[in-house]
C-alpha cells in the first residue's frame, strides 16, 4: 500500500479500508457454512460507511443493526429488508416502531419489558412483529471484561428460565411470531469452546421448545464475536467454527445467522497519522502525532495494542509513548512501544483500525473526524471527506442566540 501517495492525496489523519480483504473474510466465513442455510449478517456497528455496508451487501451480506440509525443506513447501502435484523439493549418506541414499518427479517428482544412493548406497537400498528429472543447462556467469553456479554451479569439478554416464558408469551399473542433465538456472548474471542458451549445450552432450550410448535422460528442466530490477531492472539479457526455450531443444531432443521463485525472488517483498516514532533521530558520519550483519541478510541478505552509502523523505517528503536494533541492523558495510542527515531511528517500507519475505529470517533476538541478511503482492485477512492470545520459548527450556528 502506497501509504506516502495516500497521504498526500487525502491528507491527515485517514482511515484506509482494503476492500478486497473485507471481501475475503466474507468468503472465508460464507464458505466455512458451505452449502448449509446461512446467512451473514454484518454487525455494520463496527463499520458503518455506507460504502463499507454496500460492499458487503453486494457480496449478499444482510446486516445486524442496533438502532433505527443503523437500519436507515442498511437500507440505503442496499441490504435488503429480509436481511436486516435490529438488536440491542433498550430500543425506544420509534425505532421498534420504525423497525416493524420497515419489515425487518426480526427484532432481537432483551427482556420480557421489550417484548411487552414490541407487541403493544405491533398492535397499534396492525402487523405481526418477528422476534427472536436472545438470550444470555451465562458463559465466560474469556474476553476483555467491557466487551464480554454473555455472563449473568452483563446487562444482556435473558436467562434460558425467562425466555422458555417469552417464547410462550410469543406464541400466544396474535400480534408476534418468534423467528429466531439468539445468542452473543462477547467480542473479540479467541477460544471457541465457550461459543459451542452457549450453542449447546440455547440448542437445548430450543429442543425443548419443540411442544409450542413454533413454526416461524427459522434461524439461529450465533452472534458475532470472532476475534482478530492484533498482537499474537490466533484467530478461531472459521471452519472449526462452522462446523463446531453445525453439529451442534443439525438435528433442528435451522439457517444459521451470524453477525460478524470485527472480523469482516478489522484487519482490513489501516490508520494513518503523521508525526508532529518528538518530545522528550527527562527519560522518558512521546511522539506526537495528528491523530488522537477521539480519531480511535480503543488504545485508550481497552488498553487495545495496535501495531505501529512509520512507513519507511525499522520498527526497532528506543521506547516511546505515542500520543496525540487531544488535552487528556488518556490520549495516546502506545505506551512503551520500540520506534525508530522520527522526523516531523513521517507517516504513522496504525493497524487493525477497521473495526471500532472510525464508528467510535467523535469531534471533542473540535478535531474534524478523519476522511475515509477504500482501496479497491488496485485503486483508491474517497468513501467520506474529512469534515469541514462548518460542518463542526453548522446545526448551531443558527440556534446561537444572543440574550
Ligand atoms: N452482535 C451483537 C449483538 C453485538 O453486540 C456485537 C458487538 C456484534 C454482533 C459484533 O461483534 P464482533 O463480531 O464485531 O465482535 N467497541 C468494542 C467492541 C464492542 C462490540 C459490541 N458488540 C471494541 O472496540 O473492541
Amino acid at each position: 500500500m502506497d501509504y506516502a501517495a495516500l497521504a498526500q492525496k487525502y491528507g491527515t489523519p485517514l482511515y484506509i479500508y482494503d476492500f478486497d480483504h473485507m471481501a475475503r473474510q466474507y468468503q472465508i466465513l460464507k464458505e466455512a457454512f458451505g452449502a448449509r442455510k446461512s446467512l451473514l449478517a454484518y454487525a455494520i456497528k463496527a463499520n458503518s460507511n455506507l460504502s463499507v455496508i454496500r460492499h458487503f451487501a453486494r457480496l449478499g451480506a444482510g446486516a445486524d443493526c442496533v438502532s433505527l440509525g443503523e437500519i436507515k443506513r442498511a437500507q440505503l447501502a442496499g441490504v435488503p429488508k429480509y436481511k436486516i435484523i435490529f438488536s440491542g439493549m433498550g430500543k425506544r418506541d420509534d425505532e421498534i416502531a420504525g423497525a416493524l414499518k420497515a419489515d425487518i427479517l426480526f427484532v432481537n428482544v432483551e427482556s420480557e419489558a421489550e417484548l411487552g412493548r414490541v407487541e403493544a406497537i405491533a398492535e397499534q400498528m396492525g402487523v405481526v412483529a418477528r422476534v427472536s429472543v436472545r438470550v444470555n447462556p451465562d458463559i465466560d467469553p474469556k474476553t476483555h471484561p467491557y466487551i464480554s456479554t454473555g455472563l449473568k451479569e452483563n446487562k444482556f439478554g435473558v436467562s434460558i428460565e425467562a425466555a422458555r416464558g417469552m417464547y410462550l408469551r410469543i406464541k400466544n399473542s396474535a400480534h408476534l411470531e418468534a423467528t429466531g433465538i439468539h445468542f452473543h456472548i462477547g467480542s473479540q474471542l479467541t477460544e471457541l469452546d465457550p461459543i459451542l458451549e452457549a450453542t449447546d445450552r440455547v440448542a437445548d432450550l430450543l429442543r425443548s421448545l419443540k411442544a409450542l410448535e413454533l413454526e416461524g422460528l427459522r434461524f439461529f442466530d450465533v452472534g458475532g464475536g470472532l476475534g482478530i490477531t492484533y498482537k499474537e492472539e490466533s484467530p478461531i479457526d472459521a471452519k472449526a467454527y462452522a462446523e463446531g455450531i453445525y453439529q451442534r443444531i443439525k438435528d433442528l432443521d435451522m439457517t444459521i445467522l451470524c453477525e460478524p463485525g470485527r472480523f469482516l472488517t478489522g484487519a482490513a483498516g489501516h490508520f494513518l497519522t503523521r508525526v508532529l514532533y518528538e518530545k522528550r521530558s527527562g527519560d522518558k520519550r512521546f511522539v506526537v502525532v495528528d491523530g488522537a483519541m477521539n480519531d480511535l478510541l480503543r488504545p485508550t478505552l481497552y488498553k487495545a495494542y495496535h501495531r505501529i509502523e512509520i512507513v519507511g523505517k525499522e520498527s526497532q528503536g528506543p521506547l516511546a509513548d505515542v500520543v496525540g494533541p487531544v488535552c487528556e492523558s488518556g490520549d495516546y495510542f502506545a505506551k512503551e512501544v520500540p520506534l525508530p527515531e522520527t522526523a516531523h511528517d513521517d507517516l504513522m500507519v496504525i493497524h487493525s483500525a477497521g473495526a471500532y475505529g472510525f464508528v467510535m470517533s467523535s469531534n471533542y476538541n473540535s478535531r474534524r473526524r478523519a476522511a475515509e478511503v477504500a482501496i479497491e482492485a488496485g485503486s483508491d477512492r474517497l468513501i467520506r471527506p474529512r469534515e469541514s470545520y462548518e460542518q463542526l459548527w453548522q446545526s448551531e450556528l443558527e440556534w446561537m442566540q444572543t440574550p
